[in-house]
């Protein structure tokens, strides 16, 4: 009988303890690199480990990034026991080796598999084998788990990510959990006892009308955002070359804003200045790993031109104006209206404009705010970031 007890408790505290490992993670987006916007299926154990050095020696690790996850394309088949088997001639060393580098670095490894059974590439998925390669990639030391939704035919989504993610949590190690099933299933109503963040759309593409059109379909997904629990919008184009420098700035402003996991998806060893100062933009990045982990809403759309807001703690606030038009636009900024309705408190709103500072994010410099109206110049496609910052 004592036997009987002394094993329920022990199996119980090792679950809860499993369980509050894998709860705990991703207090604040997931910061970090993957391999798929730059480098799709051309992976291999020198790129990684080139991307690995790169994070450290141009400052991103020490801006935040974190996770250096191997996307599509590193696994071939699987063995007669049904263990999934490496791409030998890329990986020579196998992915352990890869894991012992990252961690070496005091980095965080990622890695890539599919609900289906087979990757959007084609690889073999992870489709009935997912408390083996659960087990497998916990051995190997991996930190974070992408699982992409192709091939999944009849599979309902709910159920087989919770499988894994159950797959995940007996193998016992913390592992960030990253649900890919762009949004077909509302992921947002289910997801978040599953995983620790959900793609909310389709792939993005390094143009603005497809980075645009995924921020419009982050619109009403506010309130499912919160500690552990994030919407995705996909991964960031910052630096491979498709949009202007401009862009690129509004791209990380709004990615900033809705609190998305901030996965760069450029070559890390081949960066121009301008991509740097973007990617590790720290006061943005402050508000994107603001511990409140909000995401911001839209409250005003004039159509080419909206303003987006969200609050921070300790009653600090942040907005965001838009130009999405393609002229440049003078707009009229009301500084006080700013600070209120960015977190519809209008009227209860305890605080005034003159407990503030006003910062500008990307000028790195206070705003006059004697007065409370501002007029301002918007480049086209632009967004400006002001931080209302406690006195
Ligand atoms: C899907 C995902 C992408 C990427 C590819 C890999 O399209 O949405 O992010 O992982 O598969 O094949």
């Amino acid at each position: 009988m004592k036997v009987k007890l002394v094993i329920a408790l022990f199996v119980f505290a090792a679950f809860s303890g499993y369980s509050q490992k894998f709860d705990n993670l991703a207090q604040t987006p997931p910061m970090g690199w993957n391999s798929w916007n730059k480098f799709a299926c051309d992976v291999s154990e020198d790129l990684i480990m080139g991307m690995a050095d790169a994070m450290v020696s141009s400052g991103m690790m020490d801006a935040g990034y974190e996770y250096v996850v191997i996307d599509d394309c590193w696994q071939v088949g699987r063995d007669q026991n049904g263990e999934i088997v490496v791409d030998k001639e890329r990986f020579p060393h196998g992915i352990k080796y890869l894991a012992d580098y990252i961690h070496a670095k005091g980095l965080k490894f990622g890695i890539y598999s599919c609900a289906g059974s087979k990757t959007c590439a084609g690889r073999p998925g992870g489709f009935g084998h997912e408390y083996q390669d659960a087990r497998t990639y916990a051995g190997w030391g991996v930190d974070y788990l992408k699982y992409d939704w192709c091939n999944t035919t009849t599979q309902d989504s709910r159920s087989s990510y919770t499988n894994m993610s159950d797959a995940l949590r007996t193998a016992g190690r913390p592992i960030v959990f990253s649900i890919c099933e762009w949004g077909s299933t509302k992921p947002w109503e289910w997801a978040k006892e599953v995983g620790h963040l959900w793609r909310t759309t389709g792939d993005i593409l390094d143009r603005w009308d497809a980075m645009i059109g995924i921020v419009d379909k982050q619109r009403d997904l506010a309130e499912y955002a919160g500690p552990g629990h994030w919407n995705d919008p996909d991964m960031l184009e910052i630096g491979n070359g498709g949009m202007t420098t401009e862009e690129y700035k509004t791209h990380f402003s709004m990615w900033c804003m809705m609190a998305a996991p901030l996965m760069a998806g450029n070559d890390l060893a081949d960066m121009s200045d301008d991509t740097k100062e973007i990617l590790m933009n720290q006061e943005l990045i402050a508000i994107d790993q603001d511990p409140l982990g909000k995401q911001a809403s839209c409250y005003r759309d004039n159509g080419d031109y909206e303003i987006w807001g969200k609050a921070l703690e300790n009653d600090e606030k942040v907005t965001c104006l838009l130009n999405r038009s393609d002229e440049e636009k003078e707009v009229q900024v009301n500084l006080t209206y700013l600070l209120k309705a960015s977190d519809n408190y209008w009227y209860t709103y305890p605080y005034k404009l003159e407990d503030y500072k006003v910062r500008d994010l990307w000028k790195h410099e206070y705003l006059k705010t004697d007065k409370s109206i501002m007029v301002t110049k918007m480049p086209p496609h632009s967004a400006k970031v002001y931080r209302f910052i406690k006195k």
